[in-house]
Order: structure tokens, then sequence, then C-alpha cells
């Protein structure tokens, strides 16, 4: 037995003779043992469809009117996914951008879960081996490449401290960046002396997936200019301030030609879009469970990548920052030294995901919500929120003119069902204070749960403050009226100071 069976085996242990659950060890190591069996989106992955089970069992499976899923309109299919929700009807939540909901029959599993474990502290729900299995599949990657992580801000920050970097290294990024990325960058910038170098991005509907490339190209070539010696690209995609997606394949595609290494912050891309992790040809992605996918707090998917066929550069040496795995095996735990071929042998999402007593209960809802999405269809997910967001440009462009948007609108590549704007007769782009008041007042007076960011400027200045609006696969046609409709009343109002 190698020392990664004994780690699985490890893990399996316990509640496994109480729930007589385990899946042999090297299903767990490999995730390749799951059953084909299946129906719609699942089936196509090759991930089975959960049987509909009996209430004590640890997923109900997805709702049985998905088995049918493929032959409803788009209308009665999110008609039902709506009513597959809890979100208070009194108010309508489009700040998913923040974090998400559970669906309602993921809610349900899991307080049973927690219960099953506060009955028995053993069980373990099968163990998180075999939930990185399920939910590999689903967005494009081996099951040994990925980690359900606590969150995007969690990945983010063991993706760069894991890689080893140095002074002179040169990490590129934006000055759209979250604190997720910002803090774990200006860590390694104070204490490694890596040098951390934004690009400034463009706002609003003017540019091209193109730019990003010359942005990205023309840092490095500075960076080496200055003697650096560019490592990585770091960058959000969608970025929070404005929702502008970045053109992912084609920033991988340049830092394969430059022979540096990516990492997405993937925060709402991680249910927002059908992610295909190898399709894609990034290094790591660090991605929430609990916003557009709508898993629990404290959960997120880790993509680190463990082969060289998605992508041709040799895998970078990985040091895991929290981990139980590194020496207590001792012998034949093979060494984080960037040589990782074949991955068989070495599974670095096992080697980072082992780090304590993990919360099987929320790890199975992710899981579980993952299972739901999959099911509905993660394209048709996409399509019909990207159409909500469509929908939403459109109105703001028809009440406010183009030039109150602070994200694209027409360019696909760069389009996410993340909407900012400006309420241009409400208060001035760079008024955080009035800002603020009609993100209030629209919650407090109209129902409607949005947000503000604050975007710095490619002219510089001060940074504008625009709404962001969330639609998610649970809202409608009629919710975008109606948060427009309201947001067009607010700012009639406080035009004339009422
Ligand atoms: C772009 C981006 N990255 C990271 C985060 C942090 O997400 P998490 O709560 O999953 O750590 C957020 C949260 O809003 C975000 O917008």
């Amino acid at each position: 037995m190698t020392d990664w069976e004994r780690l699985a085996a490890s893990e399996q242990q316990d509640g496994k003779e109480e729930s007589g659950r385990g899946t042999s060890r090297r299903t767990f190591l490999k995730g390749t043992a799951l059953g084909a069996a299946g129906a719609g989106g699942l089936a196509a992955l090759g991930v089975p469809k959960p049987a509909r089970a009996e209430t004590d069992d640890l997923s109900e499976g997805t709702p049985g009117w998905l088995d049918n899923a493929d032959r409803l309109s788009e209308r009665s299919l999110f008609r039902k996914v709506r009513r597959a929700f809890v979100l208070d009807r009194n108010t309508t939540y489009m700040n998913i951008g923040t974090t998400g909901s559970m669906p309602r029959h993921v809610l349900r599993a899991y307080r049973r879960n927690n219960r099953l474990i506060a009955e028995n502290p053993r069980e373990n729900l099968g163990g998180t081996s075999a939930m990185r299995a399920r939910i590999a599949p689903q967005f494009g990657c081996n099951a040994d490449e990925l980690v359900i992580s606590g969150n995007t801000t969690e990945g983010m920050c063991m993706t760069l401290n894991g890689v080893t970097l140095e002074a002179g290294d040169a990490i590129i990024t934006t000055n759209h960046e979250h604190p997720a990325g910002r803090a774990p960058l200006a860590l390694l910038r104070d204490r490694r002396g890596v040098a951390v170098i934004p690009v400034t991005l463009p706002v609003g509907t003017e540019q091209s997936a193109f730019d990003y490339v010359d942005l990205f190209a023309q840092a490095i070539a500075d960076a080496r200019a200055r003697g650096l010696n560019p490592r990585m690209m770091a960058f959000s995609a969608p970025t929070f301030v404005t929702g502008t997606m970045l053109p992912i394949r084609l920033l991988a595609d340049l830092a394969i030609s430059e022979g540096i290494y990516t990492l997405v912050d993937g925060a709402h891309a991680s249910g927002m879009f059908d992610l295909d992790f190898h399709g894609l040809g990034i290094d790591f992605f660090a991605g929430s469970g609990h916003k557009w996918q709508c898993g629990p707090g404290g959960t997120g998917v880790w993509y680190i990548r463990n082969q060289t066929d998605s992508n041709p550069l040799p895998l970078p040496a990985f040091y895991p920052t929290r981990t139980l795995v590194y020496d207590v095996f001792g012998g034949d735990v093979p060494v984080p030294d960037g040589d990782r071929e074949p991955s068989s042998d070495y599974d670095v999402g096992l080697f980072n995901q082992s780090h304590g007593n993990p919360n099987y209960p929320a790890n199975q809802a992710l899981v579980d919500s993952c299972d739901f999405w999959t099911a509905i269809g993660r394209l048709r997910i996409e399509d019909h929120i990207l159409g909500l967001s469509d929908y939403a440009k459109a109105r703001i462009v028809d009440y406010w003119g183009l030039e109150a948007l602070r994200c694209p609108k027409d360019d696909p590549a760069l389009v996410s069902a993340l909407t900012s704007f400006v309420p241009l007769n409400a208060f001035a782009p760079t008024d955080g204070t009035r800002s603020s008041e009609f993100v209030t007042r629209l919650r407090e007076e109209y129902g409607f749960v949005v947000r503000n960011t604050s975007v710095p400027m490619p002219q510089g200045g001060p940074n504008h403050r625009p709404l962001r609006i969330s639609t998610h696969l649970f809202h409608d046609l009629d919710d975008v009226d109606g948060v427009i409709d309201a947001a067009i009343d607010l700012s009639e109002r406080m035009a004339v100071g009422a």
C-alpha cells in the first residue's frame, strides 16, 4: 500500500464500519469508479445521477422533475428552478456576487447530515475524496486536481503560498482585484520581495478581449526589461468591481507562450459559467462554492493542474501551506518538487485537501448543489443568467444611455451575469455616499437587494461607485424589469431631492 492509499484509507476509516458506505481506496484515489448511469448533463459528463433516496440518506439526489429537464422549455424549467429555492419572497435578492442561497433540497440534506454527525460523530458521509471525485468532472478536471476549499480567499492564499517565488520574480495582476488576491500578493511582495505588477484595466463598453492580451503582454515585456522574472499572471474573471469577464483562454495562451503560470480568481465564475478547467488551459483556479454555485458558506472550488495535457508547461513545484501529509507518512510521499508526472502517482488535490477534520455536511451540500447545476445543465444556466444580464443592460442603456454602464455590453467574451452601472441622474459617478444611499433605499423602499462597488478608473482620479446587480438562475425577466423600474423611480426621486 502506498502512502497515498494509506492516507485515503485513514480518511475513510472513521464512520466506514458504522455507515457501511465505504468505497474502495482506489476509487477515492482515482475517482474513476463512479458509475456511468444518469440523465441529462450529469450523464453527459459521466457523473452518475444520484438516486433519489430515503430520508435518512446523505443526499436527496436531484429533484424528480429534472428527469425530463431536456424536454422542458426554458420558461418552465426556470420556473421550476425558482421554486427550488427558499429565498425570502418579500425581497428580490440580487447580490449573489456576495453570496448565494442553497436550494431547498440541498438545505434539507445539509440539516440532516449535520444531525447525523451529531448523533454519530465518526460519520464521514463517504469522505471528501469521493466528493472531490464527484464534482471534478463537472468542472472539467481530474479528481486529483480538485480541492474542496473553504472559499475563494483560501484558494488564492494557498496557491500564492504554494508556488515557490522569490525576490526578482514578478506576478502580473490587475488593478481590479479583490482583497482575496491583493492581500496574499502584498504579502509575497513584502515578505519575499516578489514584484507585483498591476495592469490598468479598461472600464465600460469600449473594449475588446484582445485589449487584455495586449495589456498583459506589455506588462510581461516591461517586467523583463526591468530585469524581473515574470512567473505568474493572477487575475479575476469576472472582476468583482465591474463584472467584466476576462478572456481566460486567450490569457492562458499568452501565459503558456511566455512560459509563465496562471491563477484565476474565479469567485464569480464557479456556478455562473459552464467551466472546463482543462479546456481553459490554466494552472490554478480559486473559486467560491457559496456564491453563484449556491453551496453553503465555507465552501470553495480550488483547481491545481496536475497533468501536462491541458497545458504543456512543466508543473510548478507546489508546497501545501496547510496540510497533514507532508512528512507524517515518511518515505514514499511524493515531494512536491515540480516533477509531478505521472500525475496518477501523485494526488496534489488530496495533499492539499487533508488538513484536519473537515466539515463533511458542508462539503456534501456543495456536491449536492453542483449535482443540481449539472442536472439542470450548466450551459443552460449560463445562457439563462447571461440573457437576464443582457436584458438588464439593454434597459439601462435605454434609460440612462451607454455611458451609464461600467461593464461591457455586447462582446460575448467579456460579459458576465454581473451588471454594473451608475444611474447618472441620481448621483455623480464618484459619489460614494449617494451610491450607498441608493443601495439602501432600493432595498428598504423597493425590496431589491443589490450592492455598489468602487472602481479604479483607467484615467485615474477618484474611483467610480456603480451599482452592481446579479442575475441568477432563480430570477426571470420580471425580476429584471422590477429592479430597473425601481432604480428608475428612485433615481428620479433622488434627482429632485426626494
Ligand atoms: C473577485 C472576488 N474574489 C474573491 C472573493 C472572496 O470570496 P470568498 O468569500 O469565496 O473568499 C470575492 C468576494 O466577493 C470576489 O468578488
